[in-house]
């Protein structure tokens, strides 16, 4: 008890800020309403009201990944012993220290930091044999950065199975306020306190399943854990800004709203935007949204309600809007009656916004010289040669066993590729070491055809000052489904979004006649960035990325891949690494995962 109140203190100080103290909202006599701020107290030394001109910190974590079993029995995949795993709270120049230590058997383990650009640290981007050696069983790596840019941010395992799992949690830069350029619109930004981190419940861990996961569907969706209804306290009269994370591993976008409220979204995958109202707001996996909500109501409580679409069509969950002073015990009681959520979004006449729809603040329609690049992607059926079963697609750095019968399933249903190719995790961490790659890995972004093989490693190279005009084409030939891609590193202006309202797929020579005949509408005016995407089935989203930086950056669809190969294209940008780095990083290479079936 004595731990509880000392913290309350703490809390209460720093969110204080001259304003009302966080006490003032709870119903008299509800300590354990804070239960949910007391779980991490090691890790609130770098969340503070950012300031100018004082010294930047440095921010320690230490995560332990390990296989928990929950409070319902549940098994999954934890950061020391909770999913989601610690938030991250830093503000901008303030140093992240996370050092992983993995404790999962046979499993290979690595951290990607969702949206972090790292500025200077290519090699802390987290993707196993690309810019690190996979963190194997009792094995501990220490990720550094520096929190370069602002905004709301999350992490996860890069292994799908593993995110799905558990292995993700909050990562939230702030600023000193002034700085914000809509802190105007809302009074308080407790980004400790309200935000909504959203997952959703498997039925059984993805983790070395052996069988086709693809047909799992989720049981529930659930934000900031599988705990009590998270809760958001307000008082009257007073706007409150809000981070949202779609942290699902799967193809689950998600709509989100408010009762009697209406938001006001002021940012995309962490970069301001141009204010837009909202009735509903939608985010497809990996987006996160920042939206203020204004406490309009007199008093009471009021649901903020979550639907999962695609995935995890007619799974819901819910948070709470709880005005300071209301005694919210009845809602509670109600919620049990109130099953059907999905009859909460009214489609017909409720606006939902999305983040592909919003307008950045910077104009971009200045005439720049565009490198066009082409990526056909769908779902096709390959001819697999029952020799070939023998993992030989599979890559150096994913457990193979787990894929097993993905290579059995890709002769039935086929599999996501981009260009008709499936990409390769090199033999060792190609940034580190590509002279060492070898070189019958390698393929060339539009020239996957010379590549005999189903999987290579599909490279963009680019170089510093290219603007590279990214055409990501959903073809439709094969599936009806929307792809999300994620951008490593980079944000990316999105230019155009379309899907063909004939419902008609797309081919690559369709697109070059649609280009050439002027038909394709780019928006240049004040385009959103963004580093998740979503790509309309037969349809297309045309990205720029402008290279500033090094690195080898992957742009990834996570959500293709669960049960399958993976799916993605390596930006190739020249880095030199130092030497002192080199000598200081893990080495591996001529990798072999453990045997997981055998066990
Ligand atoms: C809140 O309401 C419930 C009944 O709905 C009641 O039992 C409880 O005592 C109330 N709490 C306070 C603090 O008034
Ligand atoms: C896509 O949808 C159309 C129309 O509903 C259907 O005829 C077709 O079989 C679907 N294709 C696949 C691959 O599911």
């Amino acid at each position: 008890m004595k731990v509880i109140v000392c913290c309350l203190i703490i809390i209460a100080n720093i969110s204080n800020n001259g304003k009302a103290s966080l006490e003032s909202f709870a119903p008299t006599g509800a300590n354990i309403l804070f239960e949910d701020n007391t779980k991490n107290l090691d890790h609130v030394s770098c969340y503070r009201p950012c300031k100018f001109n004082v010294k930047p910190k440095r921010c320690y974590y230490n995560f332990k990944i390990e296989p928990t079993v929950q409070s319902d029995d549940r098994p999954a995949i934890t950061i020391n012993g909770q999913s989601p795993g610690p938030p991250i709270q830093a503000c901008v120049n303030d140093i992240i220290v996370v050092e992983v230590e993995s404790r999962v058997l046979d499993q290979d383990m690595s951290i990607h930091w969702h949206g972090i650009e790292q500025k200077g640290t290519p090699y802390m981007d987290g993707v196993p044999m690309v810019t690190q050696c996979p963190i194997g069983y009792g094995q501990t790596f220490k990720y550094a950065f520096v929190a370069t840019s602002p905004g709301t941010f999350f992490y996860h395992a890069d292994s799908v199975s593993h995110h799905s799992d558990g292995v993700y949690g909050a990562l939230i830069i702030n600023q000193p306020q002034p700085l914000e350029p809509h802190s105007s619109i809302y009074d308080y930004d407790r980004s400790k306190e309200n935000t909504l981190i959203i997952a959703a419940k498997m039925p059984e861990l993805l983790t070395a399943k052996l069988e086709d996961v693809s047909k799992l569907k989720p049981d529930a969706l659930i934000i900031n854990g599988d705990g009590d209804i998270p809760k958001i306290f307000v008082m009257a009269g007073f706007a409150y800004r809000l981070r949202l994370i779609n942290a699902i591993a799967i193809e689950c976008p998600i709509i989100l709203n408010i009762d009697h409220h209406e938001m006001i979204v002021i940012a995309s995958d962490g970069k301001p935007t141009k204010p837009v109202l909202a009735r509903n707001v939608e985010l497809y996996p990996g987006e996160r949204m920042d939206v203020v909500v204004r406490s309009t109501q007199e008093s009471g409580g009021y649901w903020v309600r979550v639907m999962g679409n695609g995935g995890c069509a007619g799974v819901t969950t819910k948070a709470m809007l709880i005005y300071s002073g209301y005694n919210y015990t009845s809602m509670l009681e109600e919620e049990q009656y109130d099953i059907d959520d999905t009859q909460h979004v009214n489609w017909e006449s409720d606006l939902v916004v999305g983040g592909q729809m919003l307008e950045s603040l910077q104009d971009q329609s200045h005439a720049t010289e565009v490198k066009p690049v082409y990526l056909g992607i769908d779902r096709n059926v390959v001819k697999v040669r029952q020799e070939d079963i023998d993992f030989r697609y599979i890559s150096d750095a994913i457990p193979k066993k787990p894929y097993f019968p993905a290579a059995l399933a890709l002769r039935e249903n086929g599999v996501v590729q981009i260009n008709h190719k499936n990409f390769l995790y090199p033999n060792v961490p190609i940034m580190m070491r590509p002279k060492d790659v070898r070189a019958d890995m390698f393929c060339n972004v539009g020239e996957e055809h010379k590549q005999v093989e189903i999987q290579c490693m599909q490279v963009l190279n680019a170089e510093g000052g290219d603007v590279l005009e990214i055409a990501l084409v959903n073809e439709g030939f094969g599936s009806n489904d929307s792809y999300t891609f994620h951008m490593h590193g980079y944000s990316m202006q999105v230019i155009a979004t379309w899907q063909n309202p004939k419902d008609k797929p797309i081919s690559k020579e369709d697109f070059q006649a649609l280009s050439s005949n002027g038909k394709i509408m780019r928006n240049l005016q004040n385009p959103p960035f963004k580093d998740t995407i979503t790509v309309p089935n037969k349809g297309y989203t045309i990205v720029r990325i402008k290279i500033d930086r090094g690195g080898s950056w992957l742009l990834e669809c996570r959500s293709c891949a669960l049960s399958s190969l993976p799916v993605a294209i390596l930006i190739r940008v020249p880095q030199p690494i130092p030497k002192s780095v080199l000598d200081s990083l893990p080495k591996c290479g001529s990798y072999r995962p453990p045997d997981v079936l055998l066990n």
